[in-house]
């Protein structure tokens, strides 16, 4: 029987009997049919478009087979399209196709299925497994509303679970419409198994695809999700963040300001940009950061302005330092060629003597006297090499070395750079601190000085360099470098001036002492010098003058006193007992005993020799700490001494039966050089004749084994020490009697210089009577020797010619 419909033609989706569906039918024709069906008796036939694609399709466009349904619900929306439900009823062939006014008709034929029995177990058995299918796969396929398979399970119609269970399937539109053409409800249920199952293996890969999909952005989200974050913690903390931009765009602004070298800029954006890159808190930006630091704070391009005057130059070190004459001429005639050149060319100056004379004070003076900064490194235990030229920057806490760190405290980079105590520079095993300072002292190589901290030239060109020693005991290659200026020592008119002019006023201001308070008088002051102190500088004799102020100031404060006036009597009040002798002049004569004059790092100094002899065989043995070249001095003394020995009243038998002990005293202090050479000869004569060493005579001299007197170093010292010691007359070498013009008035007035050029000369002056020869020959050896007395029987030392 055929029936005409109203068609639907449907563009990718089947319908099934019993299957309620929601359609949208936008199509003029399609609303027309469905007009004419609501209008009629709401029913319509459903049938699927072999290509979707089509808009108006004919007969051969459509599939054989629809389905006849009833449109339950029709929602007609805004946009002119219609939404409507629609319920499946039967199976139905299309004939023919025939348009009405607007819409068309088909021709329909309706199709009975073929018998289907329920109870049949095998039906019943597929009925189940098709349901259980149908469960996992809505498990899998998450489109599906999990109540659907409840609903399947309530169906007990094969045909009717066949169509529900294909309508939910999600499998091509041909397909479908295969099953919609299967009439048999078994075969039908048996071809939706296997839609199902395939359907699983696809959607069982499609899960794992999935899964292992959803595990790769898990892990990228989480990665970006924490670095997120991470920035999120960074911004949080970096409140210091923020800063950190203002304290980088300080840094740089500051780079851009400095008039950095060019390689340092470029050192400075590299590290600036590193720096930028690195989180700001964590250890190697604080590296990076120092590292700017320490670049940014030296004195990049900054100088001092000199002064060239060069007689304002003079006035300023007369003012800070009394006496002195040679040392300031030389220094002034350094700046005046360093006005002229602007240049600092010359060598390095080096400042040589005893303490206390003045040296770091006059370093001091000389900055005043140019204009430039003063910077002071003392490098007395300097043992590393790194402390000059600094650590390396892969150490920990590392920093550059003392010469970059001064410049920066400095502030400019012309200053005047005093390398204190040279002399006391130590070395070891890490590295040798003197060879760093050749090239810091080397105008040559000074413009390019690396650290190694910076890792870059700096230039040190501008830097006056003055150094300051005790002694000239230092490497070689060092003193080249320098210019030796030495500082003797003052003598006892010197320190009297020294105190008045610059100590005491110093003193009376440091303690807030008025004008007028304390006064010292000359005497006074000579009596300090000459019984609390015994220096070749002024340092004690500064203290010992802090204390009379300290002492007087609590006299004024308790009201003791008004005014005080120190004198020789009341010295000892302030002082206490006096700790030194004035000369060694005041003791007696002696046998054996001479007094010699020794230069030692401290100044010039007094030196007893003493000789004995004792039961021996001729031998010689020497105590008082003695270097090896005054143990050698000893020994050539000796040999003259053996050699000559009639010719000083000396029988030469004697030294075959007593051996001569020389000793030095001060036995802890060592003692070294050849100068005590006329010295060990005298001691000698005079214990082996008994004629005694006349105390206030000093001598000095090296001594051949022809007894010529050779000339000896440092004069002025010994010369200074001498009249420190209250010594009337000083034996001195005759070729030394050139250094005489360069000695102070006073010396030459205090006391009586007498050059000699051989030990006779020496002996004449020194012994208190004259040695008296006796005629010796070989054969004499043989006669026996009444013993000689070690000391003189008494009438003999009395007698004076
Ligand atoms: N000629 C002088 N005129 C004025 N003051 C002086 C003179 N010589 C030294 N002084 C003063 O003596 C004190 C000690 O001097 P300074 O410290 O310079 O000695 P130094 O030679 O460096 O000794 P050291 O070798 O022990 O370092 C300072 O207060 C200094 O001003
Ligand atoms: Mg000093």
């Amino acid at each position: 029987m055929t029936r005409q419909l109203p068609l639907l033609p449907l563009r990718d989706i089947v319908v099934f009997p019993q299957r309620i569906v929601p359609l949208f039918v936008g199509r003029e024709k399609s609303v027309a049919a469905l007009e004419a069906a609501m209008a009629a008796n709401k029913e319509l036939f459903l049938v699927a478009q072999l290509d979707p694609g089509e808009d108006d399709p004919g007969r051969d466009d459509l599939y054989d087979l629809g389905v006849v349904a009833t449109a339950m619900q029709l929602l007609k929306l805004p946009d002119g399209t219609v939404r409507v439900l629609v319920e499946g009823a039967k199976r139905a062939r299309l004939a023919n196709l025939e348009p009405r006014d607007g819409y068309i008709t088909a021709e329909i034929e309706e199709i009975e299925e073929e018998d289907e029995s329920a109870g049949d177990a095998e039906a019943q058995a597929l009925m189940r497994s098709v349901i259980e299918q149908f469960e996992n796969y809505a498990k899998l396929n998450k489109r599906l509303p999990p109540e659907t398979g409840i609903q399947l399970a309530e169906i007990d119609n094969p045909s009717l679970l066949a169509d529900a269970v294909a309508s939910n399937l999600s499998i091509k539109v041909a397909d479908k419409q295969a099953l919609l053409g299967e009439l048999n409800p078994a075969r039908r249920l048996e071809m939706v198994f296997a839609f199902m199952e395939g359907e699983l293996g696809v959607l069982q890969v499609e899960k794992k695809i999935r899964s292992r999909v959803k595990r790769q952005m898990e892990k990228t989200q989480r990665e970006y999700y924490l670095n997120e974050q991470l920035k999120a913690i960074q911004r949080e903390l970096g409140n210091e963040g923020e800063e950190g931009g203002d304290e980088l765009q300080e840094l740089a602004q500051k780079i851009r300001k400095t008039k950095l070298s060019k390689e340092a800029r470029a050192r400075a954006d590299a590290e600036l940009k590193k720096l930028r890159a690195m989180a700001p808190m964590s250890a190697e930006a604080t590296v990076a950061r120092n590292y700017l630091d320490v670049l940014l704070s030296l004195p990049w391009g900054k100088k001092s302005k000199l002064k060239k005057d060069i007689a304002e130059a003079q006035h300023v070190l007369d003012e800070d330092h009394y006496g002195l004459e040679k040392v300031k001429e030389r220094i002034v005639e350094y700046l005046a060629v360093q006005a002229r050149t602007n240049k600092l060319k010359g060598p390095i100056l080096c400042l040589v003597g005893p303490p206390g004379v003045g040296k770091t004070s006059l370093g001091r003076s000389i900055a005043r006297a140019t204009g430039r900064e003063f910077v002071r490194q003392s490098l007395g235990g300097v043992r590393d090499e790194a402390e000059i030229r600094g650590h390396r920057r892969t150490y920990i806490g590392s920093l550059p070395g003392k010469i970059i760190s001064n410049l920066k405290k400095a502030g400019t980079s012309n200053p005047l750079f005093l390398l204190d105590e040279i002399d006391k520079l130590g070395q070891d095993f890490r590295g040798d601190p003197s060879s760093a300072l050749l090239e810091v002292l080397d105008p040559e190589q000074n413009s390019r000085f690396q650290d190694h901290y910076l890792e870059l030239d700096y230039d040190l060109s501008d830097v006056m360099f003055v150094t300051t020693a005790n002694s000239l005991d230092m490497p070689q290659p060092l003193l080249d470098r320098m210019e030796i200026i030495r500082l003797e020592g003052y003598t006892e008119h010197e320190k009297v001036e020294i105190a008045k002019r610059h100590l005491i006023p110093k003193q009376l201001e440091v303690h807030g002492l008025k004008d007028g308070e304390l006064i010292f008088t000359d005497e006074g002051l000579r009596a300090i010098i000459q019984h609390y102190t015994r220096e070749a500088g002024v340092r004690t004799l500064e203290r010992e003058l802090a204390k009379v102020a300290r002492k007087s100031l609590r006299q004024i404060l308790e009201g003791k006193a008004e005014k005080i006036e120190l004198t020789v009597e009341n010295l000892n009040e302030f002082l206490g007992v006096r700790k030194y002798r004035y000369g060694i002049g005041e003791e007696e004569d002696q046998i054996g005993a001479v007094t010699g004059l020794a230069w030692t790092e401290v100044g010039g100094e007094l030196l007893t020799i003493e000789a004995v002899t004792v039961p021996g065989k001729g031998q010689i043995k020497t105590t008082g700490k003695l270097g090896e070249v005054m143990q050698e001095s000893i020994q050539a003394a000796m040999s003259f001494v053996k050699a000559r020995a009639p010719a000083y009243g000396v029988k030469p038998s004697i030294f075959a039966r007593k051996d001569i002990h020389v000793h030095l005293p001060e036995g802890a202090v060592p003692k070294d050089g050849p100068s005590a050479g006329v010295g060990m000869v005298t001691a000698m004569i005079s214990t082996l004749t008994g004629i005694p060493v006349r105390r206030d005579v000093a001598m000095t001299g090296e001594v051949t084994l022809r007894g010529r007197v050779l000339p000896i170093g440092g004069l002025k010292e010994k010369l200074l020490a001498a009249l420190r010691g209250g010594i009337m007359t000083v034996l001195i070498p005759s070729e030394n009697e050139k250094d005489l013009v360069e000695l102070p008035e006073t010396v030459k007035q205090g006391l009586e210089i007498i050059p000699v050029s051989h030990v006779d000369e020496v002996l004449a002056r020194a012994l208190a009577e004259p040695v008296s020869p006796i005629e010796w020959s070989d054969a004499d050896e043989l006669a026996v020797e009444p013993p000689i007395p070690t000391t003189p029987p008494d009438g003999e030392a009395a007698i004076r010619h």
